[in-house]
C-alpha cells in the first residue's frame, strides 16, 4: 500500500517583516540578506497566534481541499521545534481544535521535521495501522530569535503547512530516507531560548550532505536525475537550494522556491512550498517529486513520491 498526498494546506500570518524593516532593528542591509540568502521578507505571527493555532488553520485548509471529513482522519502528526508548551503536544491541541477522534503526537527533528513526519506516516499506512493521516509542519520561530543578533534574526519566519496522506494501492510515497548525526550539535542549537548558529559551517555541511542525499535517493530507487519532475527543498537559503538543483541538473523553474517570501520556517517550509506549487497547478498528478531537508541535529532526509 502506498501513502498518497491527497491534499495540502497552508497558513501564513498576515504581518510581513521586510528586509528594510530589519534594517531599522539591526546592523544589516536588504542587499546583504538578499545576496546571501535570497530572502526578501518573512511572515511573523502576532501575540495571539501560536504554533497550534497556525497548525490548525493549515489543517483546516487541507481538509477543505480534500473530500474527507475530520472524522476520517485516524492519526495526527505535527512536526515542530516550537511547540506552544512542552506538553500537551501541539498535535493534541490541534486534535482538540479540530474535534478529531484520533491519536496525535509531535515529532521534533528541527528543519527536517516534516520529512521525518512523512516517513513515520508512510510506515503507519504501509503497515495498515492508518488510512488517512494529517501531517503538519508548524513553527513560530519569532519566539526563538534574539532580535538583536543580525546573524540569525534575518533568516527565519513563522507559518504552517499541512498534507493529508491516504492509503492508495497505485501510487504515493516511493521512498523515504531519514538520517541523523549528533556530533555537530554545537553548530546549530537553541541556548537560553535563542537560536545559536555557526552559519558558514552549517552551510558547508548542508551543501555536501544534501548532495550525497540526492545520490543516495536516486541510487536506492534506480532512478536517473531526469526522472524527477519537481524538487521541493527545505527553504533555508537560496544558495543551498541552487547547489542541490545543480547536482540534479535541474533548472530553477523545476524547483519550488518560497524562501524569498517566507524565509526559513523550519518544519513548515516544505509543506508550505508543496502547498503553493500544488495549489497554483505547477505540480500535477503522476509527476515525480523529490522533497529534501537538512537541519539541526544534524538531521536530514528525503521523500520521493509520485503525486
Ligand atoms: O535550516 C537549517 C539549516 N540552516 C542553514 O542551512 C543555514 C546555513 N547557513 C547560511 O545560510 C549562511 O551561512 C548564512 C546566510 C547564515 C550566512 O551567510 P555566509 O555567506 O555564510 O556569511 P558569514 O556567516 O560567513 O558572514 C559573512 C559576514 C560576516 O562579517 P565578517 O566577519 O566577514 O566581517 C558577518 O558578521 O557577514 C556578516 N553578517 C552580516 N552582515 C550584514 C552576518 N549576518 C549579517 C547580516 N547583515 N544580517
Amino acid at each position: 500500500m502506498y501513502s498518497k498526498i491527497i491534499s495540502t494546506g497552508g497558513y501564513l500570518p498576515k504581518k510581513i517583516l521586510t528586509n528594510k524593516d530589519l534594517e531599522k532593528k539591526v546592523d544589516t542591509t536588504h542587499e546583504w540578506i538578499l545576496e546571501r540568502t535570497g530572502i526578501e521578507q518573512r511572515h511573523i505571527a502576532d501575540d495571539k497566534e501560536s504554533t497550534s493555532s497556525m497548525a490548525t488553520k493549515a489543517a483546516e485548509d487541507a481538509l477543505k481541499n480534500s473530500n474527507l471529513k475530520s472524522v476520517d482522519i485516524d492519526l495526527i502528526i505535527v512536526a515542530t521545534t516550537t511547540p506552544d508548551q512542552i506538553f500537551p503536544s501541539t498535535a493534541c491541541i490541534v486534535q482538540n481544535n479540530l474535534n478529531i477522534n484520533a491519536p496525535a503526537f509531535d515529532i521534533q527533528a528541527a528543519c527536517t521535521g516534516f520529512i521525518y513526519a512523512l516517513s513515520v506516516a508512510d510506515n503507519y499506512i504501509r503497515t495498515g495501522f492508518s488510512k488517512n493521516i494529517l501531517v503538519i509542519g508548524a513553527e513560530k520561530y519569532s519566539n526563538l530569535l534574539d532580535w538583536s543578533d543580525r546573524s540569525t534574526c534575518v533568516l527565519f519566519g513563522d507559518g504552517a503547512g499541512a498534507a493529508i496522506l491516504s492509503a492508495n494501492k497505485d501510487k504515493g510515497i516511493i521512498s523515504s530516507l531519514i538520517h541523523a548525526d549528533g556530533q555537530y550539535n554545537d553548530l546549530l542549537s537553541v541556548e537560553k531560548n535563542h537560536i545559536k548558529m555557526k552559519g558558514n559551517e552549517v552551510f558547508k555541511v548542508a551543501v555536501n550532505t544534501l548532495s550525497n542525499l540526492v545520490d543516495e535517493t536516486l541510487t536506492k530507487n534506480n532512478l536517473d536525475k531526469t526522472d524527477i519532475d519537481w524538487l521541493v527543498p527545505h527553504q533555508a537559503n537560496l544558495r543551498i537550494i541552487k547547489a542541490t538543483a545543480k547536482k540534479l541538473s535541474m533548472p530553477l523553474e523545476r524547483v519550488v522556491v518560497t524562501v524569498n517570501k517566507h524565509a526559513n520556517t523550519s518544519a513548515a517550509s516544505i509543506p508550505l512550498a508543496l502547498n503553493e506549487a500544488v495549489r497554483d497547478g505547477r505540480i500535477k498528478e503522476d509527476q515525480v517529486i523529490l522533497l529534501e531537508a537538512f537541519g539541526s541535529g544534524f538531521t536530514w532526509g528525503s521523500v520521493l513520491l509520485r503525486y
